[in-house]
């Protein structure tokens, strides 16, 4: 799989692609992410991305010239799956949104800035428009660093098996169970005695009975959907 992420603040985005469990997928192959500067693609002399808005609104518009370059040069490359857009006013990211991308191929991740961008980009070159939550960022880096990270976590390989997505929170609707290590016992803080049974059914039920205890009530809507 490939992201390409394009935005006017790439450092914000290069120590973070290439650390810890999405640094070591790109090592070993898996998949590979590249964080494209928007000022590059850029006719203007002064390297500017940005302009007034038609209307006399307040605030900055990225304009269309370097997005279109942008997207037009990665396009003349490889076929892309879609074109995302991070913003809050997008479709909420999800588990299972999550899980449809990791299964693409090549996905291009557009990072808005200011008041957004011009709304011809949204209309003709966009495929897809991702929320990740309801508030406001400053730009939209934070939503593709989240986004690449909860999406490359699923492709095969990259989690190995004792850090299997199968057991994570939302993979089925129910909030993950808790869990301990040692000591079993620390400052009189116990261990559920359950866990160091070494009984293998009772453990699974004491899991599952945890889950949804847990989700009834921190997260009583997950148990309304599908
Ligand atoms: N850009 C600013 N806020 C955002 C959000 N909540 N989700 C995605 N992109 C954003």
């Amino acid at each position: 799989m490939r992201i390409d992420i394009i935005t006017v603040l790439p450092e914000m985005l290069e120590g973070f692609i290439n650390t810890s469990i999405l640094g070591r997928a790109q090592r070993k192959g898996l998949v590979e992410i590249h964080v494209h500067n928007l000022r590059d693609y850029t006719t203007d002399k002064h390297r500017r991305v940005d302009d007034y808005p038609f209307g006399g609104f307040a605030g900055m518009v990225m304009q269309c010239q370097p997005i279109d370059a942008c997207i037009s040069a990665l396009k003349a490359e490889r076929e892309y799956d879609e074109v995302i857009f991070t913003t809050p006013d997008g479709e909420r990211f999800s588990q299972p949104m999550a899980n449809e991308l990791s299964l693409k191929e090549n996905l291009i991740l557009l990072c808005g800035h200011y008041k957004g961008i011009d709304f011809r980009i949204r209309e003709h070159l966009i495929t897809k428009e991702v929320s990740i939550g309801d508030y406001v960022l400053t730009g939209g880096e934070i939503a593709a660093a989240a986004m690449a990270d909860a999406i490359v976590r699923l492709v095969p390989g990259v989690l190995s098996d004792e850090q299997s997505a199968l057991s994570d929170s939302f993979q089925d609707n129910l909030l993950a169970a808790p869990v301990y290590t040692r000591p079993a016992d620390y400052k009189g803080w116990r261990v559920p005695d359950v866990l160091l049974s070494g009984h293998e059914a009772r453990i699974k039920e004491w899991e599952l009975q945890q889950s949804m205890e847990r989700t009834r009530r921190l997260r009583p809507d997950l148990l309304q959907q599908g």
